[in-house]
């Protein structure tokens, strides 16, 4: 079973202790609830590292007042299991990480201070008060409707980067505009770790996995296929040889998860690496096609990148 730490000082004297060994540290944020997108991030991990940590936190300045962060799922026996599992060696698992004295601090278990209590807005501004932000890559797709999101991400990903310390970070595609973001910020703030994006794992039936797909009642899991078919089907358009207008495949993709029962947040046809939008023919350019889509009270996200 992996070693499990719940302080920041636990973790680095850990991660630290591998490097002076010689070996390198991969390492997989998670959120928990794991299922086999994560597990392959830490199978990846075990391949290109030495050894290899992750860390399960709810962060809760990724979450803005009106989403999920009260509901999101947890299961902490379950994801030991699992890493165990997959080869993982250590876990962190701070109470925290936004209050002296707990995860980041190092000194105690802090369970004691009430100062997170579920959105960005809600830290304590005595307690915390740096963020990590990017100016145009972290807009558009996700951030339209959730503003906070990346600085929120980028945040976090950069204290458990000064946490962990390690040689290479794997993330996954599902969360595509999450990867280049953090991938661009490892580059841009001159963090000493390789950012690694790896595919999409997906359920039989197509939908992407994600801890959120067990939130959706029976009826919206069935519609909930629709968004990976309708981006697959507008990947097979779209590399058919024929033009492909960016306008149309979007439109194509909104209007089949629209008809499959799903309410569409965004369907956005961007350029794979600056994720700035294109219009037109796509053709000869490496595309992303994103889409972000409510079943019930449910936010899924799924996307197909491709050169067309
Ligand atoms: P979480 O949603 O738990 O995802 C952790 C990692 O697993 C992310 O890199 C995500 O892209 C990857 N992942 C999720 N579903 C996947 C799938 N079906 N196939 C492949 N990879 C998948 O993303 C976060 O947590 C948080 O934002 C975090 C980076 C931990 C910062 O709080």
């Amino acid at each position: 079973a992996p070693q499990v730490f719940r302080t920041a000082a636990e973790m680095r004297a850990w991660s630290r202790e591998q490097r002076r060994q010689g070996k390198t540290v991969g390492f997989v944020p998670t959120m928990g609830f794991l299922h086999d997108g994560h597990v392959s991030l830490v199978k990846a991990a075990c391949k290109r590292c030495n050894v290899v940590a992750a860390s399960i936190y709810v962060n809760p300045t990724q979450f803005s007042k009106n989403e999920d962060f009260g509901v999101y799922p947890r299961s902490e026996a379950e994801d030991l299991r699992k890493l165990a599992e997959a080869g993982c060696s250590a876990v962190f698992m701070p109470a925290s990480l936004y209050r002296p004295g707990s995860g980041s601090g190092g000194s105690g278990g802090g369970q004691d201070a009430t100062m997170v209590v579920g959105a960005a807005e809600e830290v304590d501004p005595d307690a915390h008060e740096t963020w990590v932000s990017l100016d145009r890559l972290s807009q558009g797709l996700c951030a339209r409707s959730r503003p906070h999101f990346f600085r929120g991400v980028c945040t976090v990903v950069t204290k458990l980067f000064h946490i962990v310390e390690p040689d290479a970070a794997f993330f996954g595609r599902k969360d595509y505009q999450q990867w280049r973001v953090i991938e661009r910020m490892a580059r841009d703030l001159d963090m000493a770790v390789e950012v690694v994006g790896m595919p999409i794992v997906r359920e039989a039936d197509g939908l992407a996995m994600s801890s959120r797909n067990a939130l959706l009642t029976p009826e919206n899991r069935q519609r909930s296929v629709s968004i990976s078919r309708a981006l697959a089907d507008a990947q097979r358009a779209a590399t058919s040889g024929e033009p492909a207008d960016a306008t149309a495949l979007q439109a194509r993709v909104a209007e089949a998860v629209a008809a499959g029962g799903g309410r569409v947040d965004y369907v956005e046809v961007a350029h794979a690496r600056t994720l700035r939008p294109l219009s037109g023919d796509v053709r000869g350019q490496p595309v992303l096609l994103a889409a972000a889509a409510f079943f019930g009270s449910v936010r899924l996200i799924d996307n197909v990148d491709f050169e067309a």
